[in-house]
Parts: structure tokens; C-alpha cells; sequence
């Protein structure tokens, strides 16, 4: 072997690593001439045998060999890659329409909560909050609820144990968490407690054993009707449009003294008459009053000092007005179809 047949094998090499198709071929050619069974080691091995005089310049080929061999290798492989990216972005088609993923929304009986709450936040009420379960006497006989009254009966209230006397409930209104506040701390008072609350009504339109409340307790050293149709004026305002007036209707509720139930003037028609408030021009939205006395006197707050308002709505009911949502029932099955346009 001497200087000469390197010189040929290096062309031959060159040319072949040159027309390798593909990463694969081009790694094959590569061990076959300079990996560490290849051509180079038998071209290294034979220096042994070569005449001294010659002995530098085949060392001299040898390495030059490897050096170009692996520059051809280097040089191959950026344009292969190159080949194979440039292949990869003409198969992807730029002209396909996107995927977004999916944008979420707030549950409407949340909007309206969270509305509600801005909304008394802005005249020092706080949130206040309560269970779920119940004692009889914080959903009942603390808000002067008599023994005999229906809404106690089996037939309307879940009831947690079998047997009366009943201990726990599941409570009919969010009318206990003032119960709770006016226990737990003392006047002047300033909160809203939204929540959830349960009835045996048989589902319908209008109606679930399921739904949510929010109480308003407000007790100070003078607190008037005028306060309170002034508060929830203000509320409904800023709920449903500057233009929207509140009514008060004499009405009967065992733990306040007066007691109305308010309505709404109609915010679609403004009051003429139309589809939504039923032709009146009004729309009901709940109860309210001043803290019966006796109520007070059940909680240990010295009526003499203290006086009160308090009244509750109901979030369903507000948001199918609000959002001309025709049947409860949506509100609760969670189609996505339903949901996403709130
Ligand atoms: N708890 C009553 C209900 O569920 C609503 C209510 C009426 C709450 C008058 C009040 C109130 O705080 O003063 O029907």
C-alpha cells in the first residue's frame, strides 16, 4: 500500500459519501471509512511496512484521508437535514383553519353573585357565610318561624335524620346565616350571604329543590323602610338599568316586622307591559322587612337599641330576567351550548 492508493481511495470515498440519499446511507459510509473498523485504521496500521523515506508522507495522506472524509461527512448531513425539514414544513398545510382552545365563562348563577355582591360592596356590605346543613332553630324558630308553620313540615324541608325532633336540615333559605352573623358578633351590622338552598319542590319551569339565595342584614341604631327601599333601589339600578324603579307590597314574613315583597319595574319594557314582566310592568323579585323584635330578642340584641333591615332574593330568578333564560332547568344542565353564551 502506498501513498498513491489512499489518494484513490479518498476520492472514491468522497464521491460515495457525497451521494448518500439519506442520514442513514451517510452514517454507513462514514463507519465504512473512518469509524473505528473502517478504512483509516488499516491505512494507520500499515505505516509500520512503508520505507522509512516515505513514512511522513503517507502519514501525511492518512490523515488527510480522515480529515477530508469527515468534512465531506459534515457537509453532507447539514444539506440532508435541511432536505428532510424542508420536507416536513411542505407537508404541513399553512392553509388549514386553527385550533383555539376553547375559552371558559363563569356560570350565570355566579355572574349574578358575583354582580350582587360589587354591587352592596359599594354601600359597606360585607359577605358573610353559613352551612348548608342546618340546625331547625337557626332555619326556623330563631327568625320567630312557628311550630306549627308548613314550610317545617317533612313534605317541604329535607330533613338529615329520620326522626323528630329533627337536629339538621338542609336549609330552606340563606334567612339563617343572619342568625349565625347577629349571634356571632355584635352591631352596627352590614352583610349579604349568598348561598345555596333547598326545598321538596317538584321540579318545574319555574321551580327547583335546588337553587340560591341572597340575604341582606343590615342593623344599625336607626334603620328605616326608607333605608331599605332606598339600598335595594339603589341595587336594582345597578343591576338592571338606571331607568328601573322598586315597588314595595305589604306583605307577611314571621321574622320581620313590617314585611314587603318587592318587585322590579320591567327592565325590557319599562314598565308599559310586555312578555317578560307577564303584561304588569313588574317583576317580583322577593321578600324584605325591618328585623322583627322578637327576632332580635332571640339572638340577645337589645331591640330598644338596635333596629334592622333585612331581605333575601332569589339568584335564579334574577338571572333568568336578566337574561331572558325561559326554564330553571337550563341553569342546572350543564350544556355547554347553554353555558357559553353568558
Ligand atoms: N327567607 C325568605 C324566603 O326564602 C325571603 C326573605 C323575606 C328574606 C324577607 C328576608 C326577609 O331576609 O326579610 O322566602
Amino acid at each position: 500500500m502506498n501513498t498513491n492508493d489512499i489518494i484513490t481511495q479518498k476520492a472514491a470515498a468522497i464521491a460515495e459519501v457525497n451521494a448518500a440519499g439519506d442520514l442513514a446511507a451517510l452514517e454507513a459510509a462514514r463507519v465504512k471509512f473512518i469509524g473505528r473498523n473502517g478504512l483509516l485504521p488499516q491505512f494507520m496500521a500499515a505505516i509500520k511496512d512503508v520505507p522509512g523515506p516515505e513514512k511522513k508522507e503517507f502519514g501525511q495522506a492518512a490523515n488527510g484521508f480522515r480529515n477530508e472524509v469527515q468534512a465531506a461527512v459534515d457537509a453532507r448531513k447539514e444539506i440532508l437535514a435541511a432536505q428532510a425539514e424542508a420536507a416536513k414544513s411542505a407537508a404541513f398545510d399553512y392553509t388549514l383553519p386553527g385550533s383555539w382552545p376553547q375559552l371558559g365563562s363563569k356560570h350565570p348563577i355566579t355572574q349574578i353573585i358575583e354582580r350582587a355582591t360589587a354591587i352592596f360592596r359599594t354601600l359597606g356590605f360585607t359577605v358573610a357565610d353559613g352551612p348548608d346543613i342546618e340546625s331547625p332553630f337557626n332555619n326556623f324558630d330563631a327568625l320567630n318561624v312557628p311550630a306549627d308553620h308548613p314550610s317545617r313540615a317533612d313534605k317541604d324541608t329535607f330533613y338529615l335524620d329520620e326522626k323528630a325532633p329533627h337536629e339538621s336540615l338542609l336549609r330552606t333559605h340563606t334567612s339563617p346565616v343572619q342568625i349565625r352573623v347577629m349571634q356571632s358578633r355584635t352591631p352596627p351590622l352590614r352583610i349579604i350571604a349568598p348561598g345555596r338552598c333547598y326545598r321538596r319542590d317538584t321540579t318545574d319551569a319555574t321551580h327547583s329543590a335546588n337553587f340560591h339565595q341572597i340575604e341582606g342584614l343590615y342593623v344599625d341604631r336607626r334603620v328605616s323602610m326608607a333605608d331599605l327601599k332606598g339600598d335595594i333601589s339603589y341595587f336594582a339600578k345597578q343591576l338592571m338599568g338606571p331607568d328601573v324603579k322598586v315597588r314595595f307590597r305589604t306583605h307577611f314574613f314571621p321574622f320581620t316586622e313590617p314585611s314587603v315583597e318587592y318587585d322590579f319595574s320591567c327592565h325590557v319594557c319599562g314598565g308599559k307591559g310586555c312578555r317578560v314582566c307577564k303584561h304588569s310592568g313588574w317583576i317580583e323579585i322577593s321578600g324584605a322587612g325591618l328585623v322583627n323584635p322578637k327576632v332580635f330578642g332571640l339572638v340577645g340584641i337589645d331591640p330598644e337599641q338596635w333596629q334592622g333591615y333585612a331581605f333575601g332574593m332569589g339568584v335564579e330568578r334574577i338571572a333568568m330576567i336578566l337574561y331572558g333564560i325561559p326554564d330553571i332547568r337550563f341553569l342546572y344542565d350543564n350544556d355547554v351550548r347553554f353555558l357559553a353564551q353568558f
